[in-house]
């Protein structure tokens, strides 16, 4: 069975100001769902809501990861659920170098249920350092970032690119069944959105579902979304197929404003 994420008529505020106000939406692993929207139309909080930011206040509705509620619980436990978040603002972290970082988040995220299938045969215990070392190897490869990243502070003067990259990383390490990112293509150049997005879809197999939200048509051209959701004031207006985020381009947000006046009238 494919793990889920089930979204269904989330009511979310932030100090006393509703935001969402009313979102469904189910997202399984292997599928890539595209969320798209103006400015302040409620993505992010979405997002942040998704992995349980204390700010936002889910007043009604639910978020179940197979089939079970996850509302109530803190980030590590939604983490260990198979959630990822990737910020639109990765944080800095002095003092912890990059691989470290990446240790103890994997530790941390696979710690329980899941050793056995990581260490099959060594009697329970945790990836070894050698085992670890040579995954990070391989999937600093992959996102293209050097090697001498993995010694430096987190995001501690990494560039835009750098940092998301890094991020991919994380994600590439964590394998987690849903992965919702926000904003990836921010501050990256042309190149790198491409390289990011290739890496990304590889990874959207049949092991990971992906909720990409995003501004812009172009990362779309690399990670294929099957699912394109609109949000507008706080609901998704509209879902579709990848068709709808052409129309977007094409006629801009101002199209969905004179839709929902015209049918709020
Ligand atoms: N911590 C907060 N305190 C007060 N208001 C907030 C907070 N976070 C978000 N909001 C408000 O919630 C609304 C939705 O913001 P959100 O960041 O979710 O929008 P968005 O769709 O991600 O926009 P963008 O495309 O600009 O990233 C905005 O009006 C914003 O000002
Ligand atoms: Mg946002």
């Amino acid at each position: 069975m494919p793990k889920t994420l089930e979204i269904k008529d989330l009511h979310v505020s932030i100090e006393s100001k509703q935001i969402l106000k009313g979102v469904n939406l189910k997202v399984a692993q292997g599928e890539i769902h595209a969320v798209m929207g103006p400015n302040g139309s409620g993505k992010s909080t979405l997002a942040n809501t998704l992995m349980g930011h204390p700010k936002y206040k889910v007043d009604s509705g639910d978020i179940l990861v197979n089939g079970e509620s996850i509302v109530g619980l803190p980030p590590d436990q939604r983490a260990k659920k198979g959630l990822f978040l990737a910020f639109q603002y990765p944080l800095e972290i002095s003092g912890v170098p990059l691989a470290q970082f990446l240790r103890s988040a994997y530790r941390s995220v696979k710690g329980e249920g899941q050793q056995k299938t990581e260490t099959k045969g060594v009697g329970g215990e945790m990836i070894s350092a050698l085992a670890f070392k040579k995954k990070l190897e391989e999937k600093l490869k992959e996102v293209d970032l050097d090697p001498s990243f993995t010694k430096r502070y987190l995001n501690e003067g990494f560039s835009g690119g750098e940092k998301k990259r890094a991020e991919i990383l994380q994600m590439a390490i964590l394998q987690p069944a849903i992965a919702i990112m926000d904003e990836t293509d921010s501050g990256l150049d042309i190149d790198a959105v491409r390289r990011v997005a290739e890496v990304v879809s590889r990874m959207a197999g049949p092991e990971m579902g992906v909720l990409i939200i995003t501004h812009y048509q172009r990362i779309l051209d690399y990670i294929k979304p099957q699912f394109v959701h609109i949000m507008v004031d706080g609901r998704i207006f509209q879902s579709g197929g990848p068709e709808l985020a052409r129309v977007l381009e094409e006629k801009g947000y101002e199209w969905t404003e004179q839709q929902t006046t015209s049918t709020a009238n």
